[in-house]
């Protein structure tokens, strides 16, 4: 059942480039660049108004609905709010005519989740379900959504699942701003193109990079705390790797935005601690290799997650994971392999159960 793998977490992560592909597939077809959402479509109108986009979920789900965040407000127009479910079902939340929430859920059946969408829709929002599990209690509330089709995660530590949120949160940003007129049909043509490289370019991850994964977690293993750096896109993707270093390691790690550093954080650096940086080459490039450089200056040890070629960063960086240029809303998809890889390898050092990680439960049905 494990084919071949000698845990589900690695079974999952190597089964991403398929459960990309399927999460896109009968969605995104090219010349011409189309985008089939139907359960996004049928509520055309009332995203296309919107005012707000409310997205609640918990955890790794969490990270995604950040991440999507900057994704739909950067395409749509569309003001975002990202909350925890567990929080928003405890506030007093204001929600206006027209407000659309959407839930990211790999279960369908977390409980604080659960409970902030009937909060929600006994206020009338559209609820617009992103889960995996179909027929689950989420998606039976949800008015309408798209399913992730990652196919069902066994691992606790959620991985295929995680991909499969952003690639399907992608596709509906992509739909709304396409219905909303807010993208070029340029812009949104070279979007598909992207998207639908993804899958292959995961798989090259996988091929190139494991074996190095595997000696930088070696290295890495006895380290007591982590810090994950990123920014725009990739901030979401350091906090999605300083939680699965946590789950499958115990190790403590954080995650942070870069530049908030210098805020705080840059007072634990010294000999003794990594700070894993996603320094892929976006708009914030220049400024990430700064920060390498503050913490090299402070004897850090900088772990960098770089784009193919990129001279500059391997040079700064102690240790290095490539992976191929992307879209910069998209790298992100890529950066998570590595990230998943490197707790995976590292749990897997420690003697730890990375499948069934102490004192957690796959899905979390109680408050
Ligand atoms: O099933 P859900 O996506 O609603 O679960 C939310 C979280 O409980 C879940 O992502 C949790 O954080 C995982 N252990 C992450 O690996």
């Amino acid at each position: 059942e494990k084919g071949g793998y000698e845990h589900f977490m690695l079974k999952e992560i190597f089964e991403q480039p398929q459960t990309i592909y399927d999460s896109l597939r009968g969605r995104l077809s090219l010349n011409p660049a189309q985008l089939t959402l139907s359960g996004i479509t049928q509520f055309g109108n009332e995203l296309s108004q919107a005012k707000r986009i409310v997205i609640l979920a918990c955890g790794t789900s969490w990270h995604a609905a950040l991440w999507a965040e900057y994704i739909i407000e950067e395409l749509c127009r569309i003001q975002v709010e990202v909350d925890y479910a567990s929080e928003y079902r405890y506030r007093n939340p204001i929600i206006e005519k027209g407000d659309v929430i959407i839930a990211i859920s790999q279960s369908g059946e977390t409980a604080d989740t659960l409970v902030a969408l009937e909060k929600a829709k006994q206020q009338g929002a559209i609820i617009l379900g992103v889960v995996n599990a179909v027929g689950s209690s989420i998606a039976r509330l949800s008015d309408a959504g798209a399913y992730t089709h990652a196919g069902p995660e066994i691992g606790v530590a959620s991985t295929k699942a995680f991909t499969a949120q952003l690639t399907v949160l992608h596709l509906i940003a992509l739909k709304i701003a396409e219905l909303k007129g807010s993208i070029t049909a340029e812009k949104f043509t070279q979007q598909l193109t992207e998207l639908a490289a993804i899958p292959e370019k995961v798989q090259q991850i996988l091929s190139t990079q494991h074996e190095k994964i595997k000696l930088i977690a070696k290295k890495y293993k006895d380290a007591k705390d982590f810090l994950f750096l990123g920014r725009g896109y990739s901030f979401p993707i350091a906090l999605e790797g300083a939680l699965k270093l946590k789950e499958i390691s115990y190790i403590h790690a954080e995650g942070y935005p870069a530049a908030e550093m210098k805020h705080g954080p840059i007072a634990l650096v010294d000999e003794h601690l990594p700070v894993v940086f996603i320094a892929t080459k976006d708009f914030y490039h220049e400024k990430i290799m700064s920060n390498m450089q503050e913490i090299r200056a402070r004897k850090g040890q900088v772990l960098a997650i770089v784009t193919e070629g990129d001279e500059l960063s391997k040079e700064i960086a102690q240790d290095y994971i490539e992976i191929p240029a992307a879209d910069e809303m998209l790298s992100p998809i890529l950066s998570t392999i590595p990230l998943q890889l490197l707790s995976y390898y590292i749990g897997v050092e420690l003697g730890l159960d990375v499948d069934k990680p102490r004192n957690l439960a796959k899905s979390v049905t109680v408050e």
